[in-house]
Protein backbone atom coordinates (compact mmCIF):
# COMPACT_ATOMS: atom_id res chain seq x y z
CA UNK A 1 0.00 0.00 0.00
CA UNK A 2 1.54 3.21 -1.02
CA UNK A 3 1.88 5.94 1.46
CA UNK A 4 -1.60 7.66 1.23
CA UNK A 5 -3.48 5.36 -1.46
CA UNK A 6 -6.25 7.15 -3.11
CA UNK A 7 -9.22 4.48 -2.03
CA UNK A 8 -9.19 3.91 2.03
CA UNK A 9 -13.08 2.21 2.01
CA UNK A 10 -13.63 -1.08 0.23
CA UNK A 11 -15.51 -0.84 -2.76
CA UNK A 12 -19.18 -2.62 -3.44
CA UNK A 13 -18.20 -6.29 -4.14
CA UNK A 14 -20.05 -9.27 -5.66
CA UNK A 15 -20.07 -11.04 -2.06
CA UNK A 16 -21.53 -8.46 -0.32
CA UNK A 17 -25.66 -6.85 -0.09
CA UNK A 18 -23.91 -3.35 -0.96
CA UNK A 19 -22.72 -5.02 -4.46
CA UNK A 20 -25.59 -6.66 -5.17
CA UNK A 21 -29.37 -5.83 -5.95
CA UNK A 22 -30.55 -8.46 -3.56
CA UNK A 23 -34.00 -7.04 -1.88
CA UNK A 24 -37.74 -7.57 -0.64
CA UNK A 25 -38.46 -9.24 -3.45
CA UNK A 26 -35.61 -11.80 -3.71
CA UNK A 27 -36.62 -12.54 -0.02
CA UNK A 28 -40.52 -12.22 -0.74
CA UNK A 29 -40.10 -15.16 -4.14
CA UNK A 30 -38.08 -17.25 -1.47
CA UNK A 31 -40.80 -17.25 1.37
CA UNK A 32 -43.27 -17.98 -1.70
CA UNK A 33 -41.51 -20.83 -2.83
CA UNK A 34 -40.93 -22.55 0.85
CA UNK A 35 -44.68 -22.11 2.06
CA UNK A 36 -45.68 -23.83 -1.01
CA UNK A 37 -43.26 -26.99 -0.15
CA UNK A 38 -42.65 -27.57 -3.70
CA UNK A 39 -38.73 -27.31 -4.22
CA UNK A 40 -38.71 -28.99 -7.48
CA UNK A 41 -39.41 -27.47 -10.77
CA UNK A 42 -40.93 -30.64 -12.47
CA UNK A 43 -43.89 -30.14 -9.97
CA UNK A 44 -43.53 -26.39 -9.35
CA UNK A 45 -44.07 -23.13 -11.27
CA UNK A 46 -41.29 -20.70 -10.96
CA UNK A 47 -38.65 -22.38 -13.25
CA UNK A 48 -41.32 -22.47 -16.14
CA UNK A 49 -42.28 -18.92 -15.09
CA UNK A 50 -38.56 -17.61 -15.22
CA UNK A 51 -38.54 -19.26 -18.73
CA UNK A 52 -41.27 -17.50 -20.30
CA UNK A 53 -40.08 -14.10 -18.88
CA UNK A 54 -36.46 -15.30 -20.43
CA UNK A 55 -38.00 -16.30 -23.81
CA UNK A 56 -40.06 -12.43 -23.49
CA UNK A 57 -36.64 -10.28 -22.96
CA UNK A 58 -34.65 -12.16 -25.76
CA UNK A 59 -37.89 -13.22 -27.77
CA UNK A 60 -36.81 -17.05 -28.13
CA UNK A 61 -37.42 -19.97 -26.03
CA UNK A 62 -35.94 -20.65 -23.38
CA UNK A 63 -34.50 -23.86 -20.92
CA UNK A 64 -33.40 -23.07 -17.12
CA UNK A 65 -30.94 -25.27 -16.12
CA UNK A 66 -28.67 -25.20 -13.04
CA UNK A 67 -25.68 -23.41 -14.07
CA UNK A 68 -23.84 -21.48 -17.11
CA UNK A 69 -21.84 -24.62 -17.79
CA UNK A 70 -24.96 -26.73 -17.52
CA UNK A 71 -26.85 -24.48 -20.08
CA UNK A 72 -23.43 -24.95 -22.02
CA UNK A 73 -23.35 -28.65 -22.04
CA UNK A 74 -27.54 -28.54 -22.87
CA UNK A 75 -26.54 -26.42 -26.14
CA UNK A 76 -22.84 -28.72 -26.77
CA UNK A 77 -25.64 -31.61 -26.61
CA UNK A 78 -28.22 -30.08 -28.78
CA UNK A 79 -25.53 -30.09 -31.52
CA UNK A 80 -25.82 -33.69 -31.71
CA UNK A 81 -21.90 -34.34 -32.97
CA UNK A 82 -20.04 -37.46 -32.67
CA UNK A 83 -17.87 -38.58 -30.59
CA UNK A 84 -14.07 -36.99 -31.87
CA UNK A 85 -16.22 -34.04 -33.85
CA UNK A 86 -14.32 -30.70 -33.08
CA UNK A 87 -15.98 -27.48 -31.57
CA UNK A 88 -13.94 -23.89 -32.32
CA UNK A 89 -13.61 -22.16 -29.38
CA UNK A 90 -11.71 -18.87 -27.24
CA UNK A 91 -8.53 -19.62 -25.05
CA UNK A 92 -9.63 -16.72 -22.77
CA UNK A 93 -12.84 -17.71 -20.89
CA UNK A 94 -14.35 -19.81 -17.94
CA UNK A 95 -13.52 -23.31 -17.81
CA UNK A 96 -17.64 -23.79 -18.39
CA UNK A 97 -17.17 -22.76 -21.50
CA UNK A 98 -15.02 -26.06 -22.70
CA UNK A 99 -15.82 -28.33 -19.69
CA UNK A 100 -18.86 -29.71 -21.65
CA UNK A 101 -17.45 -30.54 -25.67
CA UNK A 102 -15.07 -32.29 -23.22
CA UNK A 103 -17.94 -34.40 -21.09
CA UNK A 104 -19.69 -35.05 -24.90
CA UNK A 105 -16.04 -36.65 -26.34
CA UNK A 106 -15.87 -33.63 -28.70
CA UNK A 107 -12.76 -32.01 -28.87
CA UNK A 108 -12.03 -28.47 -27.82
CA UNK A 109 -10.28 -26.58 -31.35
CA UNK A 110 -8.61 -22.89 -30.06
CA UNK A 111 -8.47 -19.99 -32.56
CA UNK A 112 -7.04 -16.95 -31.43
CA UNK A 113 -8.71 -13.65 -30.35
CA UNK A 114 -8.48 -9.92 -30.94
CA UNK A 115 -5.26 -8.42 -29.60
CA UNK A 116 -7.38 -5.80 -27.74
CA UNK A 117 -11.24 -6.78 -26.84
CA UNK A 118 -9.84 -10.92 -26.12
CA UNK A 119 -12.86 -11.59 -28.09
CA UNK A 120 -12.65 -14.49 -31.37
CA UNK A 121 -10.76 -13.64 -34.22
CA UNK A 122 -13.32 -14.58 -37.13
CA UNK A 123 -9.92 -15.38 -39.19
CA UNK A 124 -8.67 -17.43 -37.09
CA UNK A 125 -11.81 -19.23 -36.56
CA UNK A 126 -11.96 -19.94 -40.47
CA UNK A 127 -8.82 -20.92 -40.55
CA UNK A 128 -9.31 -23.52 -37.69
CA UNK A 129 -12.29 -25.32 -39.37
CA UNK A 130 -11.89 -28.72 -40.57
CA UNK A 131 -14.48 -31.67 -41.95
CA UNK A 132 -14.48 -32.39 -37.97
CA UNK A 133 -16.39 -29.21 -37.23
CA UNK A 134 -19.54 -29.07 -35.62
CA UNK A 135 -19.64 -26.21 -34.13
CA UNK A 136 -18.49 -22.59 -33.23
CA UNK A 137 -18.83 -21.27 -28.85
CA UNK A 138 -17.98 -17.54 -29.34
CA UNK A 139 -17.52 -15.75 -25.45
CA UNK A 140 -18.73 -12.06 -25.42
CA UNK A 141 -15.97 -11.64 -23.09
CA UNK A 142 -16.23 -9.09 -20.42
CA UNK A 143 -19.54 -8.10 -21.89
CA UNK A 144 -18.38 -6.76 -25.13
CA UNK A 145 -19.68 -8.16 -28.50
CA UNK A 146 -17.15 -10.49 -30.16
CA UNK A 147 -17.78 -9.86 -34.17
CA UNK A 148 -21.08 -12.02 -34.23
CA UNK A 149 -22.26 -11.14 -37.86
CA UNK A 150 -18.83 -12.29 -39.51
CA UNK A 151 -19.26 -15.61 -37.24
CA UNK A 152 -22.61 -16.19 -38.09
CA UNK A 153 -21.75 -15.91 -41.50
CA UNK A 154 -19.02 -18.23 -41.71
CA UNK A 155 -20.87 -20.65 -39.22
CA UNK A 156 -23.92 -20.71 -42.20
CA UNK A 157 -21.48 -21.20 -44.91
CA UNK A 158 -19.75 -23.90 -43.14
CA UNK A 159 -22.73 -25.59 -42.00
CA UNK A 160 -21.87 -24.87 -37.92
CA UNK A 161 -24.24 -24.51 -35.36
CA UNK A 162 -23.40 -21.58 -33.85
CA UNK A 163 -23.24 -21.10 -29.84
CA UNK A 164 -22.99 -17.29 -28.01
CA UNK A 165 -21.71 -17.71 -24.29
CA UNK A 166 -23.34 -14.80 -22.97
CA UNK A 167 -22.55 -15.89 -19.69
CA UNK A 168 -21.05 -11.90 -18.96
CA UNK A 169 -22.90 -10.17 -21.32
CA UNK A 170 -26.39 -10.19 -19.91
CA UNK A 171 -28.18 -7.39 -22.46
CA UNK A 172 -24.85 -6.81 -24.61
CA UNK A 173 -25.23 -5.67 -27.97
CA UNK A 174 -23.30 -5.04 -30.80
CA UNK A 175 -22.16 -1.51 -31.39
CA UNK A 176 -25.69 -0.99 -34.26
CA UNK A 177 -27.56 -2.16 -30.62
CA UNK A 178 -28.73 -6.14 -32.11
CA UNK A 179 -29.04 -8.18 -28.68
CA UNK A 180 -26.50 -10.35 -28.31
CA UNK A 181 -27.88 -13.93 -28.17
CA UNK A 182 -30.08 -13.45 -30.83
CA UNK A 183 -26.94 -14.41 -33.50
CA UNK A 184 -26.11 -18.15 -32.52
CA UNK A 185 -28.67 -21.20 -33.16
CA UNK A 186 -28.21 -21.36 -28.97
CA UNK A 187 -27.21 -18.59 -25.97
CA UNK A 188 -26.28 -19.64 -22.80
CA UNK A 189 -26.39 -17.04 -19.77
CA UNK A 190 -25.40 -17.70 -16.33
CA UNK A 191 -26.59 -16.60 -12.79
CA UNK A 192 -23.80 -17.50 -10.61
CA UNK A 193 -22.75 -15.21 -7.52
CA UNK A 194 -20.55 -12.93 -9.34
CA UNK A 195 -22.63 -11.96 -12.78
CA UNK A 196 -24.67 -8.80 -13.64
CA UNK A 197 -27.78 -11.31 -11.50
CA UNK A 198 -27.53 -14.24 -9.71
CA UNK A 199 -29.65 -16.70 -7.51
CA UNK A 200 -25.51 -17.92 -6.31
CA UNK A 201 -25.56 -20.63 -9.50
CA UNK A 202 -27.98 -21.07 -12.39
CA UNK A 203 -28.07 -20.78 -16.19
CA UNK A 204 -30.28 -20.36 -19.14
CA UNK A 205 -30.24 -21.40 -22.85
CA UNK A 206 -32.26 -19.55 -25.38
CA UNK A 207 -32.76 -20.72 -29.03
CA UNK A 208 -35.11 -19.89 -31.72
CA UNK A 209 -35.81 -23.43 -32.53
CA UNK A 210 -37.99 -25.12 -30.88
CA UNK A 211 -36.22 -28.91 -32.12
CA UNK A 212 -32.98 -27.36 -30.46
CA UNK A 213 -35.20 -26.15 -27.69
CA UNK A 214 -37.19 -29.61 -27.31
CA UNK A 215 -33.18 -31.75 -26.89
CA UNK A 216 -32.10 -29.37 -24.59
CA UNK A 217 -35.25 -29.47 -22.37
CA UNK A 218 -34.31 -33.47 -22.47
CA UNK A 219 -31.11 -33.05 -21.42
CA UNK A 220 -31.63 -31.33 -19.17
CA UNK A 221 -34.14 -33.94 -17.33
CA UNK A 222 -32.50 -37.37 -18.01
CA UNK A 223 -33.88 -37.12 -21.82
CA UNK A 224 -36.94 -37.81 -20.02
CA UNK A 225 -40.18 -35.82 -21.98
CA UNK A 226 -42.50 -37.04 -19.22
CA UNK A 227 -45.51 -36.57 -21.08
CA UNK A 228 -45.94 -40.41 -20.41
CA UNK A 229 -44.22 -43.20 -18.91
CA UNK A 230 -40.87 -43.36 -17.74
CA UNK A 231 -39.52 -43.36 -21.12
CA UNK A 232 -35.76 -41.80 -21.95
CA UNK A 233 -35.84 -40.24 -25.31
CA UNK A 234 -31.93 -39.84 -24.95
CA UNK A 235 -28.97 -39.47 -22.80
CA UNK A 236 -29.53 -36.51 -20.27
CA UNK A 237 -28.08 -35.73 -17.07
CA UNK A 238 -30.22 -33.72 -13.98
CA UNK A 239 -29.10 -30.05 -15.07
CA UNK A 240 -32.92 -28.89 -13.45
CA UNK A 241 -32.96 -25.85 -11.66
CA UNK A 242 -34.38 -25.68 -8.29
CA UNK A 243 -37.48 -23.99 -7.54
CA UNK A 244 -36.07 -21.50 -5.12
CA UNK A 245 -33.18 -20.72 -7.33
CA UNK A 246 -35.88 -20.11 -9.90
CA UNK A 247 -37.61 -17.61 -7.99
CA UNK A 248 -34.92 -15.87 -7.07
CA UNK A 249 -33.82 -15.10 -10.82
CA UNK A 250 -37.49 -14.29 -11.17
CA UNK A 251 -36.59 -11.02 -9.03
CA UNK A 252 -33.01 -10.61 -10.59
CA UNK A 253 -34.06 -10.68 -14.21
CA UNK A 254 -36.71 -8.17 -13.05
CA UNK A 255 -33.98 -6.08 -12.32
CA UNK A 256 -31.14 -6.59 -15.16
CA UNK A 257 -31.80 -3.87 -17.16
CA UNK A 258 -30.99 -1.66 -14.42
CA UNK A 259 -28.12 -2.95 -13.59
CA UNK A 260 -26.63 -3.19 -16.90
CA UNK A 261 -27.88 0.62 -17.40
CA UNK A 262 -26.01 1.69 -13.93
CA UNK A 263 -22.80 -0.16 -15.15
CA UNK A 264 -22.91 1.31 -18.20
CA UNK A 265 -23.19 5.00 -17.14
CA UNK A 266 -20.07 4.04 -14.52
CA UNK A 267 -18.22 3.01 -17.35
CA UNK A 268 -18.74 5.89 -19.52
CA UNK A 269 -17.85 8.35 -16.47
CA UNK A 270 -14.76 6.43 -16.32
CA UNK A 271 -13.86 6.57 -19.89
CA UNK A 272 -14.56 9.76 -20.28
CA UNK A 273 -12.65 10.65 -16.81
CA UNK A 274 -9.62 8.99 -18.10
CA UNK A 275 -9.92 10.95 -21.47
CA UNK A 276 -8.32 9.72 -25.13
CA UNK A 277 -5.61 7.38 -24.86
CA UNK A 278 -3.80 5.40 -27.41
CA UNK A 279 -1.39 1.77 -27.19
CA UNK A 280 1.99 2.29 -27.88
CA UNK A 281 2.68 -1.32 -27.62
CA UNK A 282 -0.15 -2.05 -30.47
CA UNK A 283 1.05 0.45 -33.20
CA UNK A 284 -0.49 3.33 -32.12
CA UNK A 285 -4.09 2.27 -32.82
CA UNK A 286 -6.39 3.95 -31.73
CA UNK A 287 -8.10 3.45 -28.81
CA UNK A 288 -11.87 1.71 -29.53
CA UNK A 289 -14.80 3.88 -28.73
CA UNK A 290 -14.85 7.92 -28.15
CA UNK A 291 -13.59 10.22 -26.18
CA UNK A 292 -11.00 12.79 -27.24
CA UNK A 293 -7.33 12.92 -25.89
CA UNK A 294 -7.55 16.04 -24.55
CA UNK A 295 -7.84 16.77 -21.11
CA UNK A 296 -4.98 14.96 -20.00
CA UNK A 297 -5.08 11.56 -21.50
CA UNK A 298 -3.58 8.66 -20.38
CA UNK A 299 -1.18 7.25 -22.28
CA UNK A 300 -0.16 3.41 -22.75
CA UNK A 301 -3.94 2.44 -22.04
CA UNK A 302 -6.33 1.25 -24.40
CA UNK A 303 -10.15 1.42 -22.55
CA UNK A 304 -13.15 -0.44 -23.96
CA UNK A 305 -15.12 0.59 -26.61
CA UNK A 306 -18.65 1.96 -24.87
CA UNK A 307 -20.74 1.01 -27.47
CA UNK A 308 -22.97 -1.81 -26.46
CA UNK A 309 -20.93 -3.05 -23.54
CA UNK A 310 -22.61 -4.45 -20.52
CA UNK A 311 -19.38 -4.11 -18.30
CA UNK A 312 -19.20 -7.34 -15.99
CA UNK A 313 -15.39 -6.56 -15.50
CA UNK A 314 -13.65 -3.03 -17.03
CA UNK A 315 -10.91 -4.25 -19.06
CA UNK A 316 -7.77 -1.91 -19.81
CA UNK A 317 -5.13 -2.82 -22.17
CA UNK A 318 -1.45 -1.66 -20.82
CA UNK A 319 1.14 -1.32 -22.71
CA UNK A 320 3.83 -1.78 -19.60
CA UNK A 321 3.72 -5.26 -17.39
CA UNK A 322 0.00 -5.91 -16.65
CA UNK A 323 1.46 -7.70 -12.92
CA UNK A 324 2.67 -4.07 -12.22
CA UNK A 325 -0.38 -2.10 -13.63
CA UNK A 326 -2.53 -4.71 -11.17
CA UNK A 327 -0.46 -4.47 -8.14
CA UNK A 328 0.27 -0.66 -8.63
CA UNK A 329 -4.04 -0.22 -8.38
CA UNK A 330 -4.31 -2.60 -5.70
CA UNK A 331 -1.71 -0.85 -3.69
CA UNK A 332 -4.40 2.26 -4.61
CA UNK A 333 -7.41 0.54 -2.82
CA UNK A 334 -8.40 -0.50 -6.40
CA UNK A 335 -8.96 -4.02 -6.53
CA UNK A 336 -7.65 -5.56 -10.33
CA UNK A 337 -6.43 -8.73 -11.84
CA UNK A 338 -3.37 -9.18 -14.61
CA UNK A 339 -4.77 -11.12 -17.17
CA UNK A 340 -8.21 -12.04 -15.91
CA UNK A 341 -6.90 -16.43 -16.14
CA UNK A 342 -3.61 -17.46 -15.06
CA UNK A 343 -3.51 -18.91 -18.47
CA UNK A 344 -5.19 -19.89 -21.52
CA UNK A 345 -7.68 -22.50 -21.30
CA UNK A 346 -5.51 -25.15 -23.41
CA UNK A 347 -2.79 -24.27 -20.83
CA UNK A 348 -4.39 -26.33 -17.60
CA UNK A 349 -3.34 -29.91 -17.51
CA UNK A 350 -6.82 -31.70 -18.50
CA UNK A 351 -5.62 -30.39 -22.23
CA UNK A 352 -1.77 -32.03 -21.48
CA UNK A 353 -3.25 -35.49 -19.07
CA UNK A 354 -6.13 -38.01 -19.12
CA UNK A 355 -9.52 -36.58 -19.76
CA UNK A 356 -11.13 -39.82 -18.56
CA UNK A 357 -9.44 -41.84 -16.05
CA UNK A 358 -6.20 -43.10 -17.63
CA UNK A 359 -7.48 -42.00 -20.91
CA UNK A 360 -6.59 -39.32 -22.85
CA UNK A 361 -9.68 -39.68 -25.43
CA UNK A 362 -10.84 -37.82 -26.78
CA UNK A 363 -7.83 -35.65 -27.29
CA UNK A 364 -5.27 -38.45 -28.24
CA UNK A 365 -2.63 -37.34 -30.58
CA UNK A 366 -3.94 -33.34 -29.74
CA UNK A 367 -1.44 -31.01 -28.49
CA UNK A 368 -2.52 -27.40 -27.27
CA UNK A 369 1.53 -26.12 -27.12
CA UNK A 370 2.62 -22.50 -25.14
CA UNK A 371 2.37 -20.31 -28.90
CA UNK A 372 -0.82 -21.88 -30.08
CA UNK A 373 -2.48 -19.03 -29.40
CA UNK A 374 -0.10 -15.64 -29.14
CA UNK A 375 -2.15 -12.71 -28.94
CA UNK A 376 -4.30 -14.72 -26.24
CA UNK A 377 -1.34 -15.44 -24.48
CA UNK A 378 -0.33 -12.34 -24.29
CA UNK A 379 -3.27 -10.76 -23.28
CA UNK A 380 -3.08 -12.69 -20.21
CA UNK A 381 0.66 -12.75 -19.51
CA UNK A 382 1.52 -8.96 -20.54
CA UNK A 383 -1.28 -6.43 -21.59
CA UNK A 384 -4.40 -7.43 -20.21
CA UNK A 385 -5.99 -5.65 -16.08
CA UNK A 386 -9.28 -6.34 -15.27
CA UNK A 387 -11.49 -4.24 -12.63
CA UNK A 388 -14.47 -5.63 -11.28
CA UNK A 389 -17.37 -3.48 -12.45
CA UNK A 390 -20.05 -3.30 -10.03
CA UNK A 391 -23.84 -1.46 -10.54
CA UNK A 392 -23.61 0.32 -7.25
CA UNK A 393 -20.32 2.16 -7.90
CA UNK A 394 -20.97 5.68 -7.51
CA UNK A 395 -19.72 8.96 -9.20
CA UNK A 396 -17.34 9.21 -5.93
CA UNK A 397 -16.09 5.62 -6.64
CA UNK A 398 -15.74 5.91 -9.94
CA UNK A 399 -13.58 9.24 -9.77
CA UNK A 400 -11.16 6.97 -7.04
CA UNK A 401 -10.78 4.58 -9.67
CA UNK A 402 -10.03 7.09 -12.55
CA UNK A 403 -7.79 8.65 -10.20
CA UNK A 404 -5.88 5.25 -8.72
CA UNK A 405 -5.70 4.28 -12.61
CA UNK A 406 -3.19 7.78 -13.20
CA UNK A 407 -0.96 7.10 -9.87
CA UNK A 408 -0.64 3.49 -11.25
CA UNK A 409 0.47 4.09 -14.20
CA UNK A 410 3.86 2.95 -14.59
CA UNK A 411 3.98 5.66 -17.58
CA UNK A 412 1.85 8.40 -16.41
C1 LIG B 1 -17.87 -16.81 -20.18
C2 LIG B 1 -18.34 -17.81 -19.16
N1 LIG B 1 -18.80 -19.00 -19.60
C3 LIG B 1 -19.26 -19.92 -18.75
C4 LIG B 1 -19.29 -19.70 -17.39
C5 LIG B 1 -19.79 -20.79 -16.51
O1 LIG B 1 -20.90 -20.38 -15.79
P1 LIG B 1 -21.23 -21.06 -14.37
O2 LIG B 1 -20.18 -20.61 -13.41
O3 LIG B 1 -22.59 -20.52 -14.05
O4 LIG B 1 -21.23 -22.53 -14.56
C6 LIG B 1 -18.83 -18.47 -16.89
C7 LIG B 1 -18.84 -18.10 -15.48
O5 LIG B 1 -18.59 -18.65 -14.52
C8 LIG B 1 -18.32 -17.51 -17.80
O6 LIG B 1 -17.85 -16.35 -17.37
Amino acid sequence: MTDDPVRRTPLPGVLEPAGRTIGAEERAAVLRVLDSAVLCSTFGGEARALEAEMAELYGREAVACSSGTAALHLAVAAVGFDPGDEVITTPISDFGTVAPILAQNGVPVFADVDPVTGNLDPAAVEAAITPRTRAIIVVHLFGAAADVVALRSIADRHGLMLIEDCAQAWLGTTAGGELLGTFGDIACFSLQQYKHITAGDGGLAITASSEVATRMRLFMDKGWDRSGGRVHLMLGLNYRMTELVAAVARAQLAKVADVVKRRRESAEQLVSALGGSVVPALGGAARPGGGGSAGGALAGVALPSLAGHAFWLFPLIVAGDNHVWADGLIAEGVPASAGYLDRTLYANPVFSGPVYGTSRYPLEGREYPPGLCPNAERLIDQTLVVLPWNEAYTETDVDDIARAIRKANPDG
